[in-house]
């Protein structure tokens, strides 16, 4: 495996950079996730958990899902003593290893995985799997044209992805895309001042009647 996907690079990272926590959600999710009723959720990739914790807020029951110990550990740490509507399991998985359970969320949503295009396919199809019938499976990536952007990004420009190679791992008879594009919207540049980039976003929902 190539080292910068590995636990311990992930858990340098989280350990380096302190907090990294904003206790926000993420922009994508709160745009695409707002008008759903709670169910159950996989958050992959999870981080520190803001995600998670504005989903369960919301009512949803979600697992959350990363390979850093690091950053788990912040997660329940931040969700500890909250009282939420609806509830939080943390798991420590490497996901280019474990294969969700089939059709169990009624929510998947990936934000910001940072993964070679070899592993990106599977995993995408792995995820799309996982959800229910009926469920929205929720991907938002860096936009590979953010590397010119003067944004923070990975070094990496191979990690990045578009909409439409997310759209191409769904089957067209078992999913209706619902949301595939480049959204624009302000970031911190390296200097610290305002910075235009852009979010991939593909939402799709899982068809009831196949
Ligand atoms: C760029 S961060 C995004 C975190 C969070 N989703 C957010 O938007 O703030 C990517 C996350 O994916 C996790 N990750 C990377 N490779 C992974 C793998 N193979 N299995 C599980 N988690 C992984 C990292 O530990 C990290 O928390």
């Amino acid at each position: 495996m190539i080292r910068q996907f590995d636990e311990a690079y992930w858990n340098d990272r989280y350990g380096s950079h302190g907090h990294i926590w904003s206790g926000n959600p993420n922009p994508q999710l709160v745009a695409e996730v707002s008008a759903l009723p709670a169910g159950t959720a996989l958050d992959v990739g999870c981080g520190e958990g803001a995600d998670a914790v504005w989903l369960a807020g919301r009512g949803w029951q979600v697992t959350g899902v990363d390979i850093s110990s690091v950053a788990l550990e912040r997660a329940a740490g931040h969700a500890a003593g909250l009282e939420l509507p609806g509830s939080l399991a943390w798991r420590q998985l490497d996901l280019l290893a474990w294969t969700p359970p089939e059709g169990a969320f009624d929510l998947v949503s990936a934000q910001f995985m940072q993964l070679p295009r070899a592993d990106r396919g599977p995993l995408f199809a792995r995820l799309a799997a996982a959800v229910a019938p009926g469920g929205t499976l929720l991907v938002v990536g860096h936009a590979p044209s953010d590397m010119d952007s003067g944004a923070r990004r990975p070094h990496r420009a191979e990690v990045l992805f578009d909409a439409g190679e997310v759209v191409s791992a769904l089957d067209p008879g078992l999913w209706q895309v619902l949301v595939a594009e480049s959204r624009p919207r302000q970031s911190e540049g390296h200097g610290g001042g305002p910075v235009a980039v852009h979010d991939e976003v593909v939402r799709a929902s899982r068809r009831a009647d196949v």
